[in-house]
């Protein structure tokens, strides 16, 4: 690889799909190769992830600017690279870490570093003539060869997403379709007709939460996993055949010191693995994840035990794409799927490291965006060049969410890229 000699790194805060302030960094390399990214944040976010620095002035965006993350980028990180040689994107993200001093990013920021982390990959990748997604796998070093990654698509939300009308996170679902094209079709035409469902059971406008997905005031949790599966059938296809189902619980956002509040009953972790259980069964549901708490260690073995031979087990706020936190869960037995959240670690070196140490245990790798995301497409090249198994990034609307969609479809199409099996 040729190294990377980079001339001006800067960073600038932007809005959000929220309305609430990111940071979009732009790098430009000696050879003169320009690329910007920029980066999504999350509500639901794990107490594990690095840091993401704010600017804590309730004066502007409720505190929530990022001008100290952009002046991170553009003057801390900026002249501590600015002319030197790095040898390769790993010795880069390597510079941030010392630069920064913590494992967390908690002085620079890991919002900052990783859009820096993110531009200078863009600008590499077009220094070397190479698409986004050839770069990524290169960076492994033995790479697996990009394909495509099966989408699981928000269909209800809840939770955090949208005003805790029903506390689990996301019903998602998985269409089997055998093409990128048809997942998205399928997906669609679940999604519509879920929304003529809610239009007459629950007299609801098309209004839709953080990541796109519908969120009806639903009676019951049952009602939400039967509306899904009503929607599959008014679309013309088989619940469990042509689209699977699946949930982010979320669990650790309704976990209080005397158990777990799911609606109002008070659940300890057996019942609520009992709970799980029963709609794993009723439902064929193909994945749970965050099923119990992030800190919730003595019990997501007896999940995994439990339902682990039959669907994944998946760890978001349990992991936050943390290697120690890993392979904490794989010696326990704790999971066997891992939610890869690149802004969680803070660089793309150690999310593929974390991708890498999934795989190795033999766990599925599901690449995920944000509930706040930008008109980037980044993800959708990262998930196919780390041959992720799925990737999760919302809802068929919003172009926050297509943009990523789009990008797997053209790849598609235009690259010969196939699905994973
Ligand atoms: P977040 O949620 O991006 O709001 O943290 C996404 C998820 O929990 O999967
Ligand atoms: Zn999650």
């Amino acid at each position: 690889m040729t190294e990377l000699v980079i001339r001006e790194l800067r960073g600038l805060e932007i809005l959000d799909s929220r309305g609430r302030p990111t940071l979009l960094a732009r790098c430009e390399l000696a050879s003169g190769a320009i690329g910007r990214a920029s980066e999504p944040s999350g509500a639901s976010r794990g107490a594990a992830e690095a840091y993401e620095l704010r600017d804590g002035d309730p004066r502007r965006h409720r505190g929530r600017g990022c001008l100290r993350a952009a002046a991170s980028i553009t003057a801390t990180i900026a002249d501590a690279v600015a002319g030197r040689a790095f040898a390769d994107q790993a010795a880069f993200d390597a510079a941030l870490l010392a630069l920064d001093g913590t494992s967390t990013f908690a002085r620079l920021g890991a919002n900052a570093t990783l859009a820096a982390s993110l531009a200078v990959a863009r600008a590499a990748a077009a220094a070397t003539r190479q698409p986004l997604y050839a770069y990524a796998a290169g960076l492994a070093a033995v790479p697996h060869a990009p394909r495509l990654p099966r989408p699981m698509i928000n269909l209800f939300s809840g939770g955090k997403h949208a005003g805790g009308q029903v506390p689990i996170q996301d019903l998602l679902i998985i269409p089997q379709a055998d093409s990128m094209a048809g997942i998205l079709e399928q997906a669609t035409a679940v999604f519509h007709a879920a929304a003529e469902l809610g239009a007459t059971r629950y007299g609801m406008r098309l209004l839709t939460a953080d990541e796109g997905g519908l969120a009806p005031p639903f009676p019951t949790l049952e009602a939400m996993f039967d509306d899904a599966s009503e929607a599959i059938v008014r679309a013309g296809l088989r619940p469990g055949r042509d689209v699977r189902l699946a949930i982010d619980v979320a669990a650790s956002h309704f976990a209080t010191a005397d158990g777990y509040v799911l609606r109002d009953q008070l659940l300890s972790s057996r019942q609520l693995i009992d709970q799980l259980a029963r709609w794993a069964d009723d439902y064929a549901l193909a994945s749970i994840e965050d099923g119990l708490a992030e800190d919730d260690w003595a019990h997501w073995p007896v999940l995994c035990a439990r339902l682990g031979a039959r669907l994944t087990i998946i760890g978001d706020d349990l992991l936050c794409t943390n290697p120690a936190r890993i392979t904490r869960a794989h010696e326990c037995h704790a999971a066997n799927g891992l939610l890869l959240k690149v802004n969680q670690i803070g660089t793309l070196s150690q999310a593929l490291h974390a991708g890498q140490l999934a795989r190795a245990a033999g766990w599925q790798v599901v690449v995920s965006a944000r509930s706040g995301e930008t008109e980037d497409d980044w993800l959708a090249d990262v998930a196919v060049g780390w041959a992720g198994d799925q990737i999760k990034v919302g809802s068929v609307t919003q172009s926050e969410r297509l943009a990523k969609y789009n990008r797997l479809l053209e790849l598609e199409a235009f690259d010969g890229l196939r699905l994973a099996d």
